[in-house]
């Protein structure tokens, strides 16, 4: 998949922040100021070959102008850089001490997902698509869904944690299979699945586009699919870093489920995760 360049709000939102942090350290021109955000999120490749954060430059002109305008930088015209003010200085802290996440978020959007699953009948089938050790699955379990999850093991870290979700199986019980597989060729029939979730996995997939369009095809007709993932933005960034730039912004995700077919999309914001949920029509 080709590289994106990232736009949108929920980029500007950071960009308004990093910016600061980037001119506190040291003068740059706008060229400079993008070169540097896609050279310090680079680590983001290790994930996916497109993670780094190529940002789009109309939006850093956006967020140049409306620095400016509020005096937090000025432009020195002989260089052509962009410099921090001291009104700027002030403002970098008040965003870092206003925007300090708390810890739990994840379990936090993980319950407020469940609980959007309070009316469903106890014997749906739902995936965990990217289970890892069955973080949701085995809370699903619990409800008295029957559960499978699936990991692709695509990581040193996760390479062995479908083995760990299983030995867990074993000695707590529960409707619940693990599998190791990728979502991407899942062996299971279209149409099998009454809700697929997904808990900080989607941000990580290889070819995500490839991924919901299978998570889509997976679904039975009116179905639904509920993902947590890191935020993308201010928040996101100030408790995950560069990470939260791997998962799809507010933004993204309402073109692409509604360019894939989905309706009914919904979004939830828990301190620095989001909680997003679709429906396959009928
Ligand atoms: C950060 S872990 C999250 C694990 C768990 N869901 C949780 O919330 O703790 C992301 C997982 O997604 C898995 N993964 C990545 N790409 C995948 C794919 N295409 N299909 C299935 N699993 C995938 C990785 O192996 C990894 O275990």
């Amino acid at each position: 998949m080709m590289r994106r360049t990232r736009s949108g709000p929920s980029i500007r939102e950071f960009l308004n922040y990093y910016v600061l942090v980037l001119l506190a350290e040291q003068p740059h021109t706008k060229r400079e100021l993008i070169q540097e955000i896609r050279d310090r999120s680079a680590d983001n490749r290790v994930y996916r070959s497109t993670g780094a954060l190529w940002v789009a430059s109309a939006d850093m002109d956006k967020v140049l102008a409306n620095l400016r305008q509020r005096g937090l930088i000025e432009c020195d015209s002989a260089s052509g850089k962009w410099q921090i003010s001291w009104h700027g200085r002030r403002a970098r802290s008040k965003i870092e001490r206003q925007n300090q996440s708390e810890s739990g978020g994840k379990e936090r959007a993980a319950e407020k997902m469940l609980s959007l699953l309070t009316s469903v009948p106890s014997n749906a089938y739902v995936l965990d698509a990217g289970t890892g050790e069955g973080f949701l699955a085995f809370r699903l379990a619990e409800y008295g869904f029957q559960v499978l999850g699936i990991d692709s093991g695509s990581f040193d870290y996760s390479k062995d944690s479908i083995q760990q979700a299983r030995q867990q199986a074993r000695t707590q019980g529960g409707n619940v299979e693990f599998r190791q597989a990728d979502i991407r060729r899942l062996a299971e029939p279209d149409n099998s699945f009454d809700y697929i979730v997904s808990s900080q996995a989607i941000h990580c997939m290889e070819d995500q586009l490839e991924c919901l369009k299978a998570i889509y095809k997976l679904l039975q007709p009116g179905g639904r699919f509920l993902c947590v993932d890191f935020l993308v933005g201010l928040r996101g960034f100030l408790a995950h870093g560069w990470h939260c730039f791997l998962a799809i912004s507010r933004e993204e995700w309402v073109e692409l489920l509604l360019e894939n077919g989905f309706y009914n999309v919904r979004m939830y914001e828990i301190d620095d995760y989001l909680l997003t949920e679709a429906q396959k029509p009928a």
